[in-house]
């Protein structure tokens, strides 16, 4: 009868029981929390039946700010410690839990992840991470062969809640199931992988690692190591392994355990610097030229790498501007339109050059080559603080990158204060002291100042947006010394929603709004609209005068991501592109990004770095960098600071290159230049490395430069392999 009950009850809970291990995806189920109900004696019949696959909101339950408790009811047969290779520790693989969760195995807690509002330490989710609870076969309290009731109390902040993902697992793993290799790729300075393999359960191993790395190119072992290692749960074990950071390399782990034999490996395609070094006497890496309104202030800090201190002067500077002797920045007001042509020369120890540059003064004079700069949504999202941005400012001038022409500084979402002032205007929350003394903190360092709103209520994050504000915010805008808008339609969702035409008009209305008061203000402000590209927004952008707008969703740091966004949908844009009014594929996801304060290197490999930086300088996009500029190591710096890739970003034609053809895996995009010469991307976006042949794309009778490496190719260098997700980026003349 018992035997009956329990067969019934494995049905019931959705239980499968092999050798192996032990699999259940059905709970019983109650909203609201009491302790008491951890307890095995506690009856639960009454309890509805529910999925530990699916969240809550996928099962009609909605828990926000609140608890939940399931009860899983399962018998562990002792059939699971016979085939096992070790019978001492059972892991309990649960779901996982948004937001946290804390797991009673028969009365006794085995495990907890994240936070409970109530636990020390405080709420915090982790409604991603896995859970795997370790117990003693002996000791734990497991019951062999009865019925066990595992309790689980889960906290959910906001929907969906719940356990959801996989069914709980129950097993007895080998030696090896429990360790993982983590790798860190640090590409500064004398570069190296440190190699981490860590032990997440109570078993001990002793085995050899060997670690090897081959150079990509030639298939040749170039270095590695090979060491004992023994990874405690909670100890893990690491090494360091240098390499050369100006090779394509792939770095190969493999752990193997003395006693069973089994290995675990991990492969790492290691980052490589194609960009040659710049040399030590002064080189501008900017366009020849700049745009102005009539009566705006100029603000423009000449790109130029080279040893400090640098002197700049300039023999036939037109009346009117300035420019500083010690950092080149040209600042000053022409009061009509016209264009200046004159001639700056910046000079060091190791020598002198020159550049004949364009002052073009005009209505539409704004952005008349893709903005480069900094902002802070992909590295600190809502987290962003004053000081966080002059660090980053900082940072981007000692590091070099305001000598090649980043110079936007950009606060996204998140500096708004809850409530506006008294008066209506619009007030800064705690993390910004002062932004008027910020912006005059950039200005005098020749960087500009980036600002960010919406048109509705409300911006992404839940601050205040400008509708009903929009005059005073483009005044207060003004007043701090904003240079820059990004416009992001968000809240207005909820505005649109009430119009009965959902026409094009309806798209275009706020941002004309907001376009009328921030043209009347007595400074250039590029205005980025953001709107995902709904409405065809290329169509309409240049007539609400935006400098440029987001044509997709938001990038985030995945190759699918990259890929979509940066292939897929830019596909015919590029007519709409031109100079003052550009297409905006989104910002850049190399360096350290993460949207929070708990930064990670960039997901996509070297490789795709390449792709990414090589794409959107032909898509003449804004290249907004979207890191820690404090954190940069010497692969995104030289990825950034290429003066010869960033040249066809910032050509003065401004023709954003199309997909010229597309041959299986291997597509063709291009763009022409202003010395009649075209840049050209090939472009491998299959998994599989590739052979190609450059003749198939451009005739081996012209010139053909490699732009990341910056040396002409020859003949024999026209066969070469594009590694998956890879490019090579060309200009033929
Ligand atoms: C999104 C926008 C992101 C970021 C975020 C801020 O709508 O696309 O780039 O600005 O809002 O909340």
């Amino acid at each position: 009868m018992k035997k009956l009950f329990l067969v019934a009850l494995v049905a019931l809970m959705g239980l499968q029981a092999g050798a192996q291990n032990v699999s259940v995806s059905k709970a019983r189920f109650q909203k609201g929390d009491d302790k008491s109900w951890a307890k095995p004696e506690m009856n639960d019949v009454s309890w509805e039946e529910i999925d530990i696959t699916k969240n809550w909101d996928k099962q009609g339950y909605v828990i926000n700010n609140g608890y939940g408790w399931y009860r899983i009811h399962v018998n562990i047969p002792s059939s699971l410690l016979k085939g096992a290779d070790q019978q001492k520790v059972v892991i309990f693989n649960l779901p996982k839990a948004d937001d946290a969760d804390e797991c009673y195995l028969n009365g006794k807690l085995i495990g907890h992840t994240g936070g409970m509002p109530d636990s020390k330490g405080g709420y915090h989710s982790a409604w991603s991470a896995p859970r795997r609870y370790a117990v003693d076969a002996k000791k734990g309290g497991i019951l062999w062969d009865k019925d066990n009731v595992i309790a689980v109390r889960v906290y959910n902040s906001g929907e969906p809640g719940g356990l959801f993902d996989n069914p709980l697992n129950i097993s007895l793993p080998n030696a090896i199931e429990g360790l993982s290799l983590h790798f860190t790729d640090v590409n500064d300075g004398q570069a190296h992988c440190d190699v981490e393999l860590s032990n997440a359960y109570p078993l001990t191993t002793n085995g050899t690692l060997v670690v090897t790395v081959t150079d990509r190119e030639t298939g040749a072992k170039i270095g590695g190591l090979t060491k004992k290692l023994s990874p405690k749960q909670g100890k893990p074990a690491r090494v360091s392994v240098p390499y050369d950071k100006k090779k394509s390399c792939m770095l190969t782990a493999t752990y193997t355990d003395a006693k069973s034999g089994k290995t675990i490996n991990r492969k790492l395609p290691l980052k490589y610097i194609l960009t040659p070094a710049a040399p030590s006497s002064p080189r501008f890496n900017g366009a020849p030229l700049f745009g102005v309104r009539p009566n705006s202030p100029v603000i423009y800090r000449f790109p130029v790498s080279g040893e400090r201190p640098m002197k700049f002067t300039c023999a036939n500077l037109p009346a009117g501007l300035n420019l500083s002797e010690s950092d080149g920045v040209l600042s000053g007001k022409i009061d009509h339109s016209c264009e200046l042509t004159f001639t700056v020369t910046a000079e060091n120890a190791k020598g002198k050059a020159q550049q004949d540059f364009t002052l073009k003064v005009g209505d539409r004079m704004i952005a008349l080559t893709p903005p480069m700069g900094w902002n802070s949504w992909n590295c600190w999202a809502l987290s962003v603080s004053q000081e966080k941005v002059m660090s980053s400012a900082q940072a981007l001038i000692d590091k070099g990158l305001a000598d090649y022409g980043y110079c936007y500084m950009n606060i996204d979402d998140g500096w708004e204060a809850e409530e506006r002032n008294p008066d209506g205007t619009i007030a800064v929350n705690e993390k910004f002291p002062s932004m008027k003394a910020l912006g005059d903190w950039l200005h005098a360092r020749g960087l500009k100042f980036g600002i960010y709103s919406s048109p509705g209520d409300y911006t992404c994050g839940g601050y205040l947006g400008s509708i009903d504000h929009e005059q005073q915010d483009a005044e207060s805008y003004n007043s701090w010394g904003v240079d820059y808008l990004k416009y992001d339609w968000c809240g207005y969702g909820r505005e649109h929603a009430k119009e009965r035409d959902k026409g094009v008009a309806s798209y275009v209305r706020p941002y004309l709004l907001m376009q009328k008061y921030l043209r009347e203000q007595p400074r250039d402000i590029f205005y980025s609209l953001c709107q995902y590209g709904m409405a065809k927004v290329w169509e309409w952008g240049t007539f609400v005068d935006a400098n440029s707008w987001r044509t997709t969703g938001d990038i985030n740091d995945s190759w699918r991501s990259m890929f979509d966004i940066g292939f897929r949908q830019q596909v015919g844009l590029a007519p709409y592109a031109g100079p003052g009014h550009w297409n905006d594929p989104d910002m850049l996801i190399v360096g350290k990004v993460g949207w929070s304060s708990n930064l990670r290197d960039s997901r996509l490999t070297p490789d795709e770095q390449y792709t990414h930086i090589t794409l959107w300088t032909l898509l003449a996009s804004n290249m907004l960098i979207g890191c820690d500029i404090a954190q940069m190591d010497d692969f995104t710096l030289n990825l950034l600071c290429n003066n010869e890739v960033n040249a066809v970003n910032q050509d003065v034609l401004g023709k954003q290159a199309d997909r010229i053809s597309k041959d299986g895996d291997i597509e063709v995009w291009a763009r022409p230049l202003s010395d009649g010469s075209q840049a050209i991307g090939i472009f491998n976006v299959g998994n599989e490395d590739k052979k190609i042949d450059l003749k198939k794309y451009v005739s081996p009778n012209l010139t053909i430069r490699d732009l990341w490496r910056q040396k002409n190719l020859s003949e024999g260098e026209l066969n070469c392999t594009i590694p998956t997700h890879g490019c090579k980026y060309i200009k033929v003349k």
